[in-house]
């Protein structure tokens, strides 16, 4: 993406001085590249976008024209997927709370649920009885220990008896279909990648050998890295993994074993990335608004918060390039970048040394997972979205930038 500080200004007086900006061909890249990495050692692999992550409609759009599916947590991400014009049957949902009217709609429709518990199969039982168009597709989330240390919440124990009796009832009930199994696990390691692969080749092997041909799909889930700069990769205690690496500890495993078993046709093999899609797809714009010195340590003000990019507590420092008019009047020395808000914690950047004005742009990278659409509306509304064109002079918009109406208008005043 070609950026200069005309072109930021433009942007800045046009949509306010904080924004951020989408790079829809490295989105596509990512995608090609991840589905092309799994596809080399299982070729009927299929990418379901995870919306949660950020449901910019764009990348969803960007998604569907791909052939990529759609990975649904919520009745919300479900109208936008219907309204981007993805087909039910290209639709998943996840998610451990499902609201029931869609949840039929979408069977209806010929798309596919993941069932999280018991009492939501109980429901979905009581509701699709009788219904024209069934046999509906379900499939069961399985939980399991993948070994990371973390109590999963999501899906059936598959070693406990609601796990047995949610087959039996799917397999008793003809107005139902098993179509295929799911995991996600949020852990990104290539160990978790291994043992998620491990333990749903696992259930496969007890539980269904002998059907597994039947299944229309099995999804590993997602929880991958993206693709990062080594500034940042140096950041982490572990080595990341690249899209082959995953590959390699899921696709291949699961080859080899459907292979063994001599079964063909065989499932989808399914993949929900988000993160390892978006990360590096969006960056994050924000102006100095001033630079002061507390007892020794510089602190850079911007008009932007870490709220805008994900404030986990411990916030690892994305690539950032500055863009100024002038040479830059302050030399800043081990400088951090706090945010507009007034939480003590709110800080984008750690230790910064260089240059740096008031007025300034500060461009921060790789900020695409888990941001916009984690932004609260707390004390500024959530700020544009645009996306440069490949000659760096034009752009187009993809939000616009929230009003204070837009957050105020669905209060009752008295
Ligand atoms: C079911 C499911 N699939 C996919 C994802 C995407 O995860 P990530 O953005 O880490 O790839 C999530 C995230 O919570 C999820 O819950």
């Amino acid at each position: 993406m070609k950026l200069s500080y005309e072109l930021l200004d433009r942007i800045a007086a046009e949509h306010g001085s904080t924004f951020y900006l989408l790079d829809s061909s490295r989105f596509r890249q990512n995608f090609e590249a991840l589905s092309a990495a799994f596809r080399s050692y299982y070729p009927s692999t299929r990418v379901a976008y995870s919306y949660k992550t950020n449901y910019v409609p764009r990348f969803c759009q960007i998604i569907d024209q791909l052939g990529g599916f759609a990975e649904v947590v919520s009745s919300m991400e479900l109208t936008l997927a219907r309204r981007i014009g993805v087909p039910d049957e290209k639709i998943f949902f996840n998610g451990p709370y499902k609201e029931l009217a869609y949840v039929k709609s979408l069977l209806e429709g010929g798309g596919t649920v993941n069932v999280d518990s018991w009492a939501e199969l109980c429901a979905i039982r009581r509701m699709t009885d009788g219904i024209h168009g069934a046999p509906f597709k379900l499939g069961l989330r399985c939980n399991f220990d993948v070994q990371d240390g973390v109590l999963s919440r999501l899906g059936f124990d598959v070693h406990g008896a609601a796990f047995m009796e949610a087959i039996s009832l799917i397999d008793a009930n003809p107005s139902l279909a098993l179509a295929g199994l799911q995991c996600h696990f949020a852990t990104r390691s290539l160990a978790c990648w291994e043992n998620r692969t491990k333990g749903m080749i696992g259930v496969i092997d007890r539980l269904f050998r002998n059907r597994v041909a039947s299944f229309e799909f099995v999804s590993l889930g997602g929880g991958m890295y993206g693709r990062m700069p080594p500034e940042m990769m140096a950041q982490f205690p572990v080595p990341i993994p690249e899209f082959d690496d995953y590959a390699v500890a899921a696709a291949k495993p699961f080859a080899e074993f459907l292979g063994g078993l001599g079964k063909n046709p065989s499932p989808v093999l399914m993949v929900e990335p988000g993160t390892a899609l978006v990360a590096d797809a969006m960056r994050f714009v924000c102006a100095v608004h001033s630079i002061k010195d507390v007892r020794g340590q510089s602190i850079v003000t911007l008009s932007g918060s870490s709220y805008n990019i994900n404030p986990t507590p411990n916030r690892k420092n994305v690539p950032i390039t500055v863009f100024s008019a002038t040479e830059g009047e302050h030399l800043v020395e081990r400088a951090n970048f706090a945010g507009y808000t007034c939480i003590e914690g709110d800080y984008l950047y750690k230790g910064y040394t260089g240059r740096l004005s008031v007025g300034d742009y500060v461009v921060f990278d790789d900020v695409g997972s888990y941001s916009v659409v984690m932004k609260p509306p707390f004390i500024l509304p959530n700020v544009a979205i645009l996306e440069p064109d490949p000659d760096g002079v034009s752009y187009r918009l993809i939000k616009r930038r929230e009003t204070y109406e837009d957050v105020f208008q669905s209060y009752a005043f008295a």
